[in-house]
């Protein structure tokens, strides 16, 4: 007997997707890894948390390790709603949702608005998870070109503009991660935010704004698309995995109640109590706008290593955006294969995204990888780059 026989046919269809995680490369001891979209090793604040763990089980007892969970959990809403209010948006109780990290809110989000038969528009590129995500839930995806200014929003338009034409449906919603994209590293400028607004009103569509990087800015925040949403058109996802520790699995949605309330009817976690609580505890003993000063120093610093290590390695040929906050670098080696190059890189000892896999058409970013500064030391991105450029010199 075939197990597999006994899946409904949407499941059988998703099993043939990609693998996930078929991106994340095997590496050689010693890699430099420029792959990793991880925080600093550094930057997680370990010692921290064993002093929050320690003091809630004190206070508390057994209570935030039972399913009754702890009153901490309605404190940590409280100051995520503090969190928004730094990136302009203003929210009830009933418009927030906390959820197992970003992805749990898009996978909840997915779930609750996407079938076979509803489309779905994305950033092309855009983050591989919540291309695999989409992918389990509808095979109709439309992909919308990134330039270094972010979604280029009149291709956006011309495309839902031919659609009414021809009389085909919209977008049941566009995913974007507008501020310090994965994997572009771009951020979406502010006419471009407006006219995205406009569009979602125009042709009735919803925006997935993932502000998984937002607060990681080197210079200037934009607003974010929520809070300049005047007509509930936007759901925005945010996360602590960038900026405390992805481990503790915290992150959130808000926007209109009916969408969070049926995202809660479906969110079977028990929402994580001794997590949940433990972060509580973290953050009311956080200075958190100093503590996003040192992360913003230093990811600033990590990415100008990087880019000054590029400019001297790297052959003329190749090309990169100049992020202005965030994780990632993206590089374009024009009649290079970057997935085919990846093998000799790792056998140099460093690792790379190679950029098919964050498109939907993998042939559409054989000639593009994504590099990370944030987890590697300083030296180590620098020797990273080095070995890199010689990979790159020897495929050209
Ligand atoms: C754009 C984006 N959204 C969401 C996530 C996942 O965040 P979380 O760890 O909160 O699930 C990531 C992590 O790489 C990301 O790059």
């Amino acid at each position: 007997m075939s197990v597999a026989s006994f899946f409904p046919e949407n499941i059988k269809v998703a099993l043939k997707n990609i693998p996930p995680g078929e991106w994340i490369p095997e590496l050689p001891e010693d890699c430099i890894r420029l792959h990793s979209g991880y925080p600093a090793p550094a930057l997680v604040p370990d010692e921290e948390l064993k002093v929050a763990v320690t003091s809630l089980l004190e206070e508390e007892q057994d209570l935030p390790l039972h399913y009754l969970g702890s009153p901490k959990i309605l404190k940590l809403k409280e100051q995520i709603k503090v969190r928004l209010e730094e990136r302009g948006i203003s929210v009830s109780g009933e418009e927030l949702l906390i959820t197992s990290g970003a992805c749990q809110a898009i996978d909840l989000i997915a779930r609750i608005l996407l079938d076979e038969e509803t489309i779905v528009a994305i950033e092309s590129p855009t983050y591989m998870e919540a291309l695999e995500i989409f992918q389990n839930y509808t095979k109709r995806i439309i992909s919308i070109p990134v330039d270094k200014h972010g979604l280029q929003t009149d291709v956006l338009e011309e495309i839902l503009a031919e659609r009414k034409r021809n009389g085909l449906a919209n977008p049941r919603f566009l995913y974007t991660i507008p501020t310090f994209q994965n994997p572009t590293g771009t951020t979406m400028t502010a006419e471009r935010r407006q006219h995205v607004l406009e569009l979602a009103d125009s042709y009735n569509f919803f925006i997935v704004e993932d502000d998984a990087y937002g607060e990681l800015s080197f210079y200037k925040n934009l607003p974010t698309l929520k809070a300049m949403d005047k007509k509930s058109r936007v759901l925005h996802v945010g996360s602590l995995s960038k900026i405390v520790a992805p481990g503790m699995r915290i992150g959130w949605i808000t926007g209109a109640s009916e969408i969070i309330h049926a995202s809660a009817w479906f969110k079977k976690d028990l929402n994580h109590p001794f997590a949940q609580a433990t972060m509580a505890v973290f953050l009311a003993n956080t200075d958190f706008e100093v503590k996003l000063l040192t992360l913003r120093d230093t990811y600033w610093a990590k990415c100008a290593v990087l880019l000054s290590a590029l400019e001297q390695y790297l052959p003329e040929s190749a090309s990169w955006y100049v992020p202005e906050g965030g994780y990632f670098v993206w590089m374009k080696i024009p009649d290079v294969e970057t997935s085919e190059m990846l093998t000799q890189a790792l056998s140099e000892g460093v690792s790379f995204i190679p950029g098919k896999y964050f498109f939907m058409d993998q042939t559409d970013g054989t000639e593009f990888l994504r590099l990370s500064f944030s987890y590697e030391d300083e030296k180590e991105i620098v020797e990273g780059i080095r070995r890199l450029g010689r990979v790159v010199e020897a495929n050209l």
